[in-house]
């Protein structure tokens, strides 16, 4: 019936960790609309690859139903077998088109179509923007993700080299030969540019190794397909106006913000507060943005952008960053942090700053409600009052070091048991990346992979720990065990039996 390249070559479809509900949830909220609770909503993700990003968020929110599409048969299948091994019963998957799908006007409170809109000809970008206008509900809200422009248009000269390449010698060839092929044409750029220190070298040099790195599928899809045509921000919201749709607000609020790009930007952007896209389309320019995700509702919904301290304060706080060591600061005296997961150290501004974000830190998931984190300032004499806490809190969120969730249950594990979620064990005994319970992909290593697999909820984890130890050794696997712990992986334990 369809007849897409990703039959030929699947695509695996990760968490998008931006796109957790209670995550997009708590923007809408902050901007007055009332879009539905994550834990009781219907949603549709357009062109969901193999499932893993819907399938995580249906095992998180047990009472919402999901529906998901791809034109990709193949990849329909192997997340409806997914699905089945995680044995999920509110979400189904169907293999469709755009423009073929069908659904009753104003069903889905949340539409997430990630990694699709670039990826189409222009008129099924039409045909995307027409289904979000008709599937939408009245307070609703769609993420959708794309390229832009001129932040990918550098990288726009790697993908004429890779479809030159694939063009001289694998016109007809699979997608690993097309990439092959590619590759191989760029390899050969770096090496006549070898000597020479100009711009075009030294690019084409960083691109060849990035591609070396990245898995063969995302290179073929991202480098050499049809289409992949980035658009300029102003021109995504000219087709989503057209379609009765408006900007609500980034999916990384922090990339909204132009407090760290000096007085002058200030100003420039100042000069634009009243036109949202002239705005954010200059931010796109000023800090040579390659990628969007951007969140739309219907332009009906009256939205108050200034932000109201009292829908702040009921919202929960999460952060990804953990203080490196309480005695050791940086040479210029400021608290560093470290992102779980990743090598990234960052510096927090100030020392009321470290403070907040640190004991966020040490909460479970690194997360925590605003009366909690006051009342514990409080009981240790901080100076830190309720509008200074405000305050931080704001500044931590504008920089990406906090974001924002609507207040959720989280489930609960029987009480000394490691319990890890269905999706995460089925993904472990592969290669490929793990889903935490925060909604975040992570590449794990093999005793990782084993602790987690081991979650079913039948082992506490010192039986985790020594069965982990028995493979791998005593030290690796306490190592594992804390990592993938903090990582998220596994449910906090429950207080009754
Ligand atoms: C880059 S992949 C992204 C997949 C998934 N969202 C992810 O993030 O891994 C693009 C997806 O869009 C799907 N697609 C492309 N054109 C489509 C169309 N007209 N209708 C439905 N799906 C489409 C492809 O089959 C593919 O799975």
């Amino acid at each position: 019936m369809n007849n897409s390249t990703y039959d030929k070559k699947p695509y695996a479809t990760l968490a998008l960790a931006e796109g957790e509900l209670s995550r997009i949830a708590a923007l809408a909220r902050l901007q007055g609309l009332d879009v539905a609770d994550p834990s009781h909503c219907s949603v549709l993700e357009i062109g969901c690859g193999t499932g893993g990003n819907s399938i995580a968020l249906a095992e998180r929110y047990p009472h919402s139903r999901f529906v998901a599409f791809d034109l990709s048969a193949r990849q329909i299948d192997e997340a409806i077998a997914l699905t089945t091994r995680c044995g999920l019963q509110n979400i189904s998957f169907v293999a469709s088109s755009i423009d073929g799908f069908a659904c009753e006007p104003e069903t889905f409170d949340y539409i997430i179509c990630h990694g699709v809109f670039s990826w189409v000809s222009p008129e099924v970008e039409r045909q995307l923007f027409a289904l979000c206008a008709r599937a939408l509900s009245p307070q609703g809200v769609a993420l959708i993700t794309y390229n832009v422009n001129p932040g990918w248009r550098q990288r726009g000269a790697l993908r004429d080299i890779m479809r030159s390449g694939a063009f001289a010698h694998s016109r007809q060839g699979s997608p690993d030969e097309q990439v092959k092929a590619g590759m191989e044409l760029l390899s050969l750029v770096t090496t006549v540019r070898e000597k020479g220190d100009d711009l075009y070298g030294r690019y084409m040099r960083e691109g060849l190794s990035r591609l070396q790195d990245a898995p063969a599928s995302y290179v073929f899809h991202e480098y050499l397909e049809q289409y992949n045509e980035p658009v300029l921000f102003s021109d995504f919201m000219v087709l989503a106006n057209e379609h009765t749709l408006q900007f609500l607000s980034e999916a990384k609020p922090s990339m909204m913000s132009s407090e760290y790009l000096g007085l002058e930007a200030a100003k420039y952007l100042e000069s634009l507060r009243d036109d949202s896209t002239a705005r954010e389309q200059c931010l796109d320019i000023l800090t040579n943005r390659m990628f969007r995700e951007t969140i739309l509702c219907r332009d009906s919904q009256p939205l108050k952008r200034d932000l109201k301290s009292s829908v702040f304060r009921t919202l929960v706080f999460e952060t990804d960053y953990r203080m490196v060591s309480e005695a050791a600061r940086a040479d210029d005296g400021k608290v560093e942090f470290r992102e779980i997961g990743s090598q990234r150290v960052i510096r927090a501004p100030r020392d009321e700053h470290a403070e907040v974000l640190s004991m966020l830190g040490r909460y479970p998931f690194g997360r925590g409600e605003f009366a909690l984190l006051l009342g514990q300032l409080d009981a240790k004499g901080s100076p830190l009052d309720e509008r200074a806490l405000l305050g931080v809190l704001v500044t931590l969120w504008r920089s990406g070091f906090v974001n924002l969730l609507l207040p959720q249950e989280m489930p609960t594990a029987a009480k000394g048991r490691a319990q890890s979620s269905g999706i995460a064990r089925f993904q472990a005994e592969g290669d490929g990346a793990v889903t935490s319970l925060l909604h975040r992909s992570h590449m794990l290593r093999g005793p990782e992979r084993e602790c987690v697999k081991l979650g079913d909820g039948a082992l506490s984890f010192e039986d985790i720990a020594r069965r982990v130890a028995m493979v791998a050794g005593e030290r690796e696997a306490r190592e594992a065990l804390e990592r993938v712990r903090e990582l998220g992986f596994f449910y906090s334990s429950s207080h009754s039996g």
